[in-house]
């Protein structure tokens, strides 16, 4: 049960939970291409408070939550909010937890969001916290995955990419320890994933390392693309050496075998290259678009009556 409950990390959820969420948003998918009115939430407000930029995330959970009936007020921009005077996250959340129902949160500090859902009596969802955890991206990959292949048991899945800073590969990748799966981890030996983050998962996935593609590439169900996370960045000149030292171009997609998915939590800089979004390997805009019915039946579940 969701109900009120803050959704910090995937593993807040239970098997249960997850699997809750994707049969409810097969229904609001469903609702979405009725074009049926849904009056779920009635009165209540969803506040969404970003720290960070966004396009996606912020966008889509308050399309989801009118969609649902609710309203929506946002902090979209910190530096004309009343962060720039210096007030606290903690003072910031003890307002708006009663100016709204339920509140999403991106911030560019790890644990941000927990602490977030420390001071707040109204549930609170991560929407991101620095190199952290981003828990309803995750819940957006699983359903792409189940939606487009089917099932996601049995797959070989490759993340490819940021995966030191990357905060949807943590997420994911706790969440895939769940299934039966085989997981190839591709990236410049500086970006792999830290220490902390492999040693947490080892013994409960089967993880393969590599530097590079090739090997993998023409067996894999799901390839997962992630940018460069160029504003986690410490070293400015470390960030300009690994820029272009991975893309994903037609020819690698010839590669991949029938059925095979290509997927990117997006923004994509330019690890995609353009010609590769025609191919029907692409699902990073159909994986965006599910974004929608995936946060509409979170919502609807935790905030709802
Ligand atoms: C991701 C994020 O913010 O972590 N974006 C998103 O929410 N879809 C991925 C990224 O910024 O690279």
């Amino acid at each position: 049960m969701l109900k009120n409950k803050s959704l910090v990390s995937i593993s807040d959820l239970s098997d249960d939970d997850l699997n809750n969420v994707f049969l409810e948003a097969d229904k609001m998918l469903d609702y979405i291409n009725s074009s049926k009115k849904l009056d779920i939430m009635g009165s209540k407000i969803l506040a969404t408070l970003f720290y960070e930029p966004s396009t996606r995330t912020r966008l889509s959970f308050e399309s989801a939550m009118q969609r649902l009936g609710g309203s929506t007020i946002s902090m979209a921009d910190s530096k004309t909010s009343s962060v720039s005077k210096g007030e606290t996250l903690a003072d910031t959340i003890r307002i708006i937890e009663s100016y709204s129902d339920i509140i999403v949160i991106r911030h560019p500090l790890e644990g941000a969001a927990f602490l977030a859902s420390k001071f707040s009596s109204k549930p609170v969802i991560n929407a991101g916290d620095g190199s952290g955890e981003h828990p309803t991206q995750t819940l957006v990959d699983l359903y792409t995955i189940k939606k487009e292949l089917g099932e996601i048991n049995n797959k070989k899945i490759t993340i490819m990419g940021d995966l030191k800073y990357g905060r949807t590969v943590h997420s994911l990748l706790m969440a895939l320890t769940r299934y039966n799966v085989d997981v190839t981890l591709v990236s410049p030996e500086n970006l792999r994933l830290s220490d902390y983050v492999y040693n947490e998962l080892k013994n409960k996935l089967n993880i393969t390392i590599s530097d590079s593609l090739e090997k993998y590439i023409n067996d894999t169900d799901v390839l997962y693309v992630t940018r460069l996370q160029k504003e986690r960045f410490t070293d400015k000149n470390e960030y300009s050496k690994l820029i272009g030292s991975y893309r994903i171009t037609a020819k690698e997609t010839e590669k991949m075998k029938n059925n095979s998915i290509i997927m990117h939590p997006l923004p994509r800089v330019d690890e995609i290259s353009p010609e590769v979004d025609s191919t029907d390997k692409a699902k990073y805009f159909k994986q965006a678009s599910y974004g929608i019915p995936v946060r509409m039946a979170l919502i609807s579940m935790i905030a709802g009556d």
